[in-house]
């Protein structure tokens, strides 16, 4: 059973906004963002709109396009085609580096493999990217106090970055790209490795991001890593959206159905060719020796199925039904190969 916290209520919002309407609210606009690597198609016509203070999560597996769709957003990477309009100014290559710049100062980018340099104090390392911001020198000390201050490690300004954990190297990440006070920030990866605690922390820290203004984007390939704070998902696959909706929409969706697991003692084969066109039957699989799979109906529905295996003289040695998780519904959309 999904747990949605009450807490994370105060992130929801509606999001009514027609797909194709160009809205005033919008921070981030994608249309048909499409990048290929030589022959590989990695970003296939992905579109999708923010409202500033969306907190949204992009979920898919390995290899779905999550860092090249992030890289594209942060101008490191040139997309093929697509529209992608940041906070107002359009993403060209073509006219100078005005509106590359312009992108850049909004837009914080935090990659999955931040490149620190281990030697480094952690006030040495963002007093250097504070640099690299062209922040002006005298800010200097105010600007990396507050971001220390927002990634809840104002204590760790004069230790060493070797020393430091993951989740710590982590916050210093976030720390360096608040330094220029972005609008929108990308965060890659931002919940991996890290321990239950220091996802608790991240999410914290996400909320007060959040009130402050920031509008989100967070890959990840574990729904449940993210799910806490982020009010809308998209599920790419093959780099494609599969799936955008708002948490709320989405939590619903666990109601919608029940995971079922049957082990059955005889006529196995005559079962799975009977549930496999049963019409509220979806997602049939095997599971070892159990036939699994999501029944779209009521459970009045789900005990006329089981009459009805019985009545053909299918024995079932055990039924199990349990409401999906968030994760379910994700994997429903994704990985999860019906039996054809
Ligand atoms: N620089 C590159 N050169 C060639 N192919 C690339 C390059 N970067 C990514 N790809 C390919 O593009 C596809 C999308 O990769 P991407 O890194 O965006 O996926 P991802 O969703 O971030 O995956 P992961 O969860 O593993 O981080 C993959 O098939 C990947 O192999
Ligand atoms: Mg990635």
């Amino acid at each position: 059973m999904a747990y949605i916290d009450p807490e994370k209520a105060a992130l929801d919002k509606p999001y009514n906004e027609p797909f194709d309407e160009q809205s005033s609210k919008e921070i981030i606009r994608v249309r048909g963002l499409t990048k290929y690597f030589d022959s590989k198609l990695a970003v296939n016509d992905l579109s999708f709109t923010l409202e500033p203070q969306d907190v949204f999560g992009l979920i898919g597996p390995n290899g779905a396009g999550k860092t090249t769709t992030l890289r594209i957003l942060a101008t490191i990477l040139r997309k093929d085609s697509g529209e992608v309009v940041i906070d107002g100014t359009p993403l060209e290559y073509d006219t100078g580096m005005e509106s590359l710049r312009k992108i850049r100062s909004t837009i914080g980018f935090m990659p999955d493999f931040p490149g620190l340099y281990d030697d480094l104090l952690v006030s040495e390392y963002l007093e250097f990217y504070a640099r690299a911001y062209y922040i002006d020198e005298k800010m200097h000390p105010f600007v990396i106090k507050e971001a220390l201050e927002i990634a809840g490690i104002t204590e760790l300004a004069n230790r060493e970055i070797e020393g430091l954990s993951r989740g710590m190297k982590q916050r210093m990440g976030l720390a360096r790209i608040l330094l220029h006070d972005p609008k929108i920030l990308l965060l890659d990866e931002p919940a991996a490795g890290l321990d239950p605690r220091a996802r608790v922390e991240l999410r914290e820290i996400i909320k007060g991001l959040r009130k402050k203004g920031k509008t989100i984007i967070i890959s990840s390939h574990i729904l449940e890593d993210i799910e806490d704070f982020c009010n809308r998902i998209g599920i790419i696959e093959d780099g494609r959206i599969v799936k955008l909706e708002d948490m709320d929409t989405l939590a619903k969706e666990t109601i919608k159905y029940t995971i079922c697991k049957v082990t059955i003692l005889k006529n196995r084969e005559q079962a799975k060719d009977f549930l496999s066109v049963y019409p509220q039957v979806q997602n049939l699989v095997w599971d070892e020796e159990n036939l699994r799979f999501d029944f779209m109906g009521s459970d009045e529905e789900l005990a006329q199925l089981l009459k009805i295996m019985v009545q053909k003289d299918i024995e079932v040695l055990s039924f199990n039904k349990e409401r999906p998780s968030l994760e379910d519904v994700y994997m429903k959309f994704t990985e999860r190969k019906p039996i054809t």
